[in-house]
């Protein structure tokens, strides 16, 4: 079965269409979504909707979707997200909200874990981005592959028995197998936030028979977001940081 993995919309509307669209066309079979649906965009109803409705849909709770609903502390975060999440909460319906209260934060299928933060312990949303950080969840958890988002960062993270940790080269379009003894974790990047570098937006399709991973990127309509931001009255930052992708 084909899976498209995506993470971290984040309320932007544009990027997710485009996504939906490009990952359509590719025959994507089912989808899993790992948290942060709302928070930083202007559309985080319509983001949450439309994501509710892709075919075999399995969602897990990002720290901006649990600080939307009142679970997490909006003070724990940086002044533009708090700024931004204020005025999300202000604007989402009791359908968006019944459907963030509802997410789980850990989502197993056999040996594959999907969550937004770390497996472990994914309600501290501790960070994955870094080799020691790799390390610790490979040594607290035994799935074979861990897919996770919340850095914005596309990663391929794998360790061969109780060996070094590699961090893999990413590249667009190359296909990585899996299988074997190796076990992995995977951050798929983020649909409409990215902040490696670039604006585009970035998601995996992992094909669970074959156990093969494919990074995939797409350009969208950057600008209509970004006037989009300045319209809503929300920080001047968040528009910046979609344009430089950092
Ligand atoms: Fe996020």
């Amino acid at each position: 079965m084909k899976i498209a993995v995506f993470a971290d919309v984040h309320a932007n509307l544009e990027a997710l269409q485009t996504f939906i669209e490009k990952s359509a066309s590719q025959g994507v079979d089912r989808y899993v979504f790992l948290g942060d649906c709302v928070g930083y965009g202007p559309n985080p109803n319509e983001c949450v909707k439309r994501i509710r409705q892709l075919p075999g849909i399995a969602m897990v709770m990002g720290n901006h979707d649990s600080t939307a609903i009142l679970k997490t502390s909006v003070y724990t975060m940086n002044t533009y997200a708090r700024e931004a999440m204020f005025w999300t909460m202000e604007r989402l319906t009791p359908e968006t909200i019944a459907c963030l209260s509802s997410l789980r934060l850990r989502c197993v299928e056999e040996d594959i874990c999907y969550a937004h933060s770390s497996p472990e312990s994914p309600e501290a949303w501790k960070y994955l981005n870094s080799t020691s950080e790799a390390f610790r969840t490979f040594s607290a958890t035994r799935y074979h592959i861990s897919f996770v988002g919340h850095t914005h960062w596309p990663r391929l993270f794998s360790r061969r028995k109780q060996a070094r940790i590699v961090p893999e080269k990413i590249r667009a379009g190359k296909s990585y197998v899996l299988g074997g003894e190796a076990r992995h974790i995977v951050n798929c990047g983020s649909i409409g936030q990215p902040r490696d570098g670039t604006c585009a937006g970035s998601y995996c399709l992992f094909d669970d028979t074959a156990r093969t991973l494919v990074f995939q990127r797409f350009d969208y309509d950057v600008e209509r977001t970004v006037a989009k931001i300045r319209e809503a009255g929300l920080p001047e930052f968040l528009a910046v940081r979609l344009q430089k992708g950092r």
